[in-house]
């Protein structure tokens, strides 16, 4: 029997707040989840994480290392240093202390070029380097109309987890495009069946231990009154929030919304 998954809520806050707006952030968070040890309050809690754009990380970093609440990178390159302007390496990241770095998300693949080899590189280059890559994957409105969603994850998966697979702990977040940014949530049965897909599809193609243990969460016009029922679906496994991640009231009330699942109270 492998251990059970820990349900992670994750704040993705892309280009949204300066290093002072990040550091009133984190110290609310914390003031309002942990106690003086910077341990959790509330039992069977879900890990959180907050993604903060890159300037910030360091005084995000400055109030949650060492709390129970994690932080990392939304991108990184997959080398460890050289000629490469305006980009950071995955090393540079986990002597923040990061815990995580997105890799692949559809902003980066839709407005920044990045591809499925890019996603391949970078998710071992953040495994190298000790920080756990969470790969984004998800489908467009087209692509789903067409009824081609579990051919783009299952291209999207293989591209970045196939031949070899890399030996560390990495997360999926399936984040559908069309419903990134656009209040139109997938319906728990359209989430839960792509995260079905993507944990079969791991236990088949990499390992059954992995297809088990391997964190799945759903992005995608996340909010407090929508997650509970997605939570209730047994292979999602947590949420990578966007928009309702930036103020520190609906960012928790959605951790609130998993951890009422988690304690039956849903
Ligand atoms: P929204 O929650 O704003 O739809 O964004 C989702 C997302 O892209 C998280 O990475």
């Amino acid at each position: 029997m492998s251990e059970p998954r820990i349900p992670l809520v994750a704040g993705n806050w892309k280009m949204y707040k300066g290093p002072a707006e990040a550091r009133a952030f984190a110290e609310e968070l914390l003031r309002q989840t942990t106690n003086d040890e910077g341990e959790m309050t509330k039992a069977g809690n879900p890990e959180l994480a907050v993604f903060p754009p890159f300037t910030a990380l360091p005084a995000v970093a400055e109030i949650l290392r060492g709390t129970s609440i994690s932080y990392g990178g939304q991108n990184c390159h997959w080398e460890s240093s050289g000629a490469f302007t305006g980009e950071t390496a995955p090393g540079f990241l986990a002597e923040l202390g990061c815990q995580y770095v997105l890799v692949g998300h559809s902003e980066r693949r839709s407005l920044f070029g990045e591809t499925d080899e890019t996603c391949r590189k970078k998710l071992a280059a953040a495994i190298a380097a000790g920080i756990e890559p969470v790969l984004c994957c998800g489908e467009t409105l087209a692509e789903r109309e067409a009824d081609r969603t579990f051919d783009v994850i299952e291209r999207q998966l293989r591209a970045a987890l196939a031949d070899p697979p890399p030996p560390g702990r990495f997360t999926v977040a399936y984040e559908p495009v069309w419903a990134i940014g656009t209040g139109r949530t997938a319906t728990p049965v359209q989430a839960g069946e792509v995260h079905h897909f993507i944990r079969e599809w791991l236990g088949r193609n990499i390992s059954a231990e992995i297809g088990e243990r391997t964190r799945l969460l759903y992005g995608g016009s996340v909010k407090p009154d929508n997650f509970g029922e997605l939570m209730k679906q047994p292979d999602i496994d947590g949420a990578l929030v966007g928009g309702a991640s930036l103020q520190v009231t609906s960012f928790c009330s959605i951790a609130g919304a998993a951890r009422s699942y988690l304690t039956g109270l849903i």
